[in-house]
């Protein structure tokens, strides 16, 4: 009940203050909806077009970001919350993997700085985190640590964007990532296990972040239907190209879905992005939207972007 009444006075400050970070979180209710690939992805085309961007793992329960950079971080959002390091020192600057793809193509000085925070996957870390959340005498604590978070970000650092990658479901940390955001992105397959468990998280907790004016919409990954190569989805293509009938059957098809998808969870879809077999298949995590700019995956991530900018 504390812990609530918290989170309600918590969002009531946040939306009276003048903020100029962005905070945004990609949340869904399963696992796998490509909330990590999304999220890293798109910190690293804003920072590409000059913005400074904080990366944090709040997947505190199956951490995976750090796979993205390929390193062993050793320090950790984890230390942060327990009180063994200041937020600043759980940092880990970035800003030369964008400088390096772009050598050449981009003048340096136009690149923003990337900055990322990491999650233990240890397993020791995140029962030691979790059992903290099971303490009511905590949970505020926990929340003011997120607040001043973002309030750090903010005016420390000068982030134009702060991007959290949050757990799937509805566990404390993923509500605490949730209750400091502006935007959520709610990324979902299109199987009706996850089409059912979204309309009842969106209903059950959603409601209460949006009528503090956090904004929140749909966003439709890993979609079936385009499942080919990138090669396919060229527009010369006469089987999945943008002219023949098949590709135009299929987003009539899929607009319908959109509409019905809509209407049922009361939330805008802001993207739809198809399930590209490379990426599914790939054995190694890495930067599509860096790597390989005219990947369709990557034009996807600079629309979604362009909508946050
Ligand atoms: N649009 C997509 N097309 C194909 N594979 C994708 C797409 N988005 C994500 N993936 C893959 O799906 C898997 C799960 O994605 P991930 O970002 O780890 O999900 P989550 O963080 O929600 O658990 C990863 O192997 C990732 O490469
Ligand atoms: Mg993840």
């Amino acid at each position: 009940m504390n812990y609530c009444f918290t989170l309600i006075r918590l969002k009531y400050i946040i939306v009276n203050f003048e903020l100029v970070a962005k905070v945004i979180a990609f949340h869904s209710y399963k696992g796998g909806t490509g909330k990590t690939t999304l999220a890293v992805n798109l910190s690293a085309n804003l920072v590409s077009k000059g913005y400074n961007v904080l990366l944090i793992d709040m997947d505190v329960y199956a951490p995976s970001l750090y796979v993205y950079f390929d390193i062993q971080p050793k320090k950790w959002i984890n230390d942060y919350l327990n009180d063994k390091i200041s937020f600043c020192d759980s940092i880990y600057d970035f800003s030369h993997v964008i400088e390096e793809f772009h050598s050449g193509t981009l003048i340096k000085d136009t690149c923003g700085s990337f900055h990322a925070v990491f999650s233990n996957p240890s397993k020791q870390e995140i029962t030691d985190l979790d059992s903290v959340m099971r303490k009511d005498s905590s949970k505020s604590q926990m929340l003011k640590k997120m607040l001043f978070l973002k309030e750090t970000g903010i005016a420390e650092t000068d982030y134009d964007f702060i991007i959290l990658d949050t757990s799937p479901g509805i566990r404390y940390w993923s509500i605490n990532s949730l209750a400091i955001s502006d935007t959520i992105f709610l990324s979902l397959k299109m199987d009706n296990i996850d089409i059912e468990g979204t309309k009842h998280m969106a209903m059950d907790v959603y409601g209460s972040f949006t009528s503090y004016g956090t904004t929140s919409y749909l966003l439709l990954n890993r979609v079936a239907g385009y499942c080919e190569p990138p090669v396919l989805l060229d527009s010369s293509n006469s089987v999945y190209g943008e002219n023949s009938s098949s590709f135009s059957a299929l987003v009539l098809e899929q607009n319908e879905t959109i509409k019905n998808l809509e209407k049922l969870i009361k939330m805008d879809v802001v993207s739809m992005i198809p399930c590209y077999c490379d990426m599914q298949f790939e054995r190694q995590e890495y930067l599509t939207a860096l790597k390989n700019p005219d990947h369709p995956f990557s034009k996807k991530i600079d629309e979604l972007s362009k909508k946050i900018e």
